[in-house]
């Protein structure tokens, strides 16, 4: 049995290292070179499992059954109305009070060929589990290759027509954790529409907008620090980007979704996905007052989270994309993270 501080670790012929620990899946750490060969963690969070255990759980973990914002925890299934656990204003988020990521997965190395290390994390999430209906059996392989890309890969089954979006939270900072704030990276998304928010607590008000004209463009690529500080109205509501972004082209393949490089140690990152969204979250919330990796603060914008998702409430949105899981049916989603050395 898997205990919650255990720590696991993927290691590949290149120097990159991912860990995790049994709690919520949550990486730790992924340690990549720059082109001098120079190693940083570029996940935020802490220095010792016991504070990673005592801190933000949401750090690098596994979320579910739904991440991200239901409208007032309420939806509906062939006519039969559900009442989700209420933990966030008047919201849902990230799967409830008991979400996945305070969970216990229980670990096992994984083999595939095209990993050069790999484990898979297993769940089952009770019939009724944060009042979400049907048992749901959830699997998600951690892969590490030598081409340095950090593949998840989740699948999931239910006995009941229910609803699912997994996601992971890892916030990364291309220079290295705890080295300051990630206004100078630059961030490029193959995405030319998003999903506005009505407020500061960011539930999405159904619109699929144009980026074009607002400090949510980043087709041609631009700094965050210039979307963060600029006086747009979505912006300012939540101090930040906490924003979904619609990935141009979704047809269910893996896809190039976003760019992340921080211009000073020159740290690249590219992320794929086979999800129609990904939320970009510029850590706004963190407010210094609590101690991270390199002894310092984990400061305001001090990492970007990229979570490759199904659209927030798409439950509630009929423009949305189907965030429906039927018996029978398996759920799937692929994200990868690939460090461009
Ligand atoms: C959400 C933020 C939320 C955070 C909690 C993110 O995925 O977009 O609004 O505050 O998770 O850690």
């Amino acid at each position: 049995m898997t205990k919650a501080s255990d720590i696991f670790t993927l290691k590949n012929a290149n120097n990159v290292e991912v860990s995790f620990i049994g709690r919520g899946g949550q990486i730790v750490g992924i340690k990549v070179p720059d082109a001098k060969g120079e190693i940083a963690d570029v996940v935020v969070g802490y220095e010792t499992v016991d504070a990673a255990l005592a801190g933000d759980a949401y750090f690098g973990a596994l979320c579910g059954r739904y991440a991200n914002r239901i409208v007032n925890g309420q939806f509906e299934l062939d006519g039969e109305k559900f009442q989700l656990e209420i933990n966030n204003g008047p919201n849902h988020l990230h799967g409830g009070v008991d979400g996945f990521n305070l969970r216990v997965w229980e670990v096992e190395p994984y083999a595939d060929p095209k990993f050069a290390q790999a484990y898979k994390l297993s769940l089952v999430s009770p019939d009724g589990d944060q009042k979400y209906p049907g048992e749901l059996t959830v699997s998600v392989v951690y892969g590490l290759t030598d081409d340095n890309e950090f593949v998840i890969d989740y699948t999931a089954e239910t006995t009941k027509t229910t609803i699912i979006n997994l996601t992971s939270h890892a916030y990364f900072n291309m220079k290295g954790a705890g080295t300051g704030t990630v206004e100078n990276h630059e961030l490029q998304l193959n995405a030319s529409k998003y999903t506005p928010i009505d407020g500061e607590i960011g539930t999405v008000t159904g619109e699929i907008a144009e980026v074009k004209g607002t400090a949510m463009d980043f087709v041609d690529g631009k700094t965050i620090g210039e979307a963060c500080n600029s006086d747009d109205e979505q912006v300012k509501l939540v101090d930040g980007i906490d924003h979904n972004f619609v990935i141009d082209g979704y047809d269910g393949s893996l896809k190039l979704a976003a760019r992340l490089k921080d211009l000073d140690s020159g740290r690249e990152m590219e992320v794929y996905t086979d999800q129609p969204g990904v939320q970009i979250y510029t850590g706004s919330h963190f407010d210094s007052s609590e101690t991270g990796k390199l002894g310092a603060p984990i400061e305001k914008w001090g990492g970007v989270a990229l979570e490759t998702q199904i659209f927030p409430d798409a439950p509630n949105k009929d423009n949305f994309p189907n965030a429906v899981l039927k018996p029978g049916e398996t759920y799937k989603h692929t994200c990868v993270y690939k460090f461009i050395l």
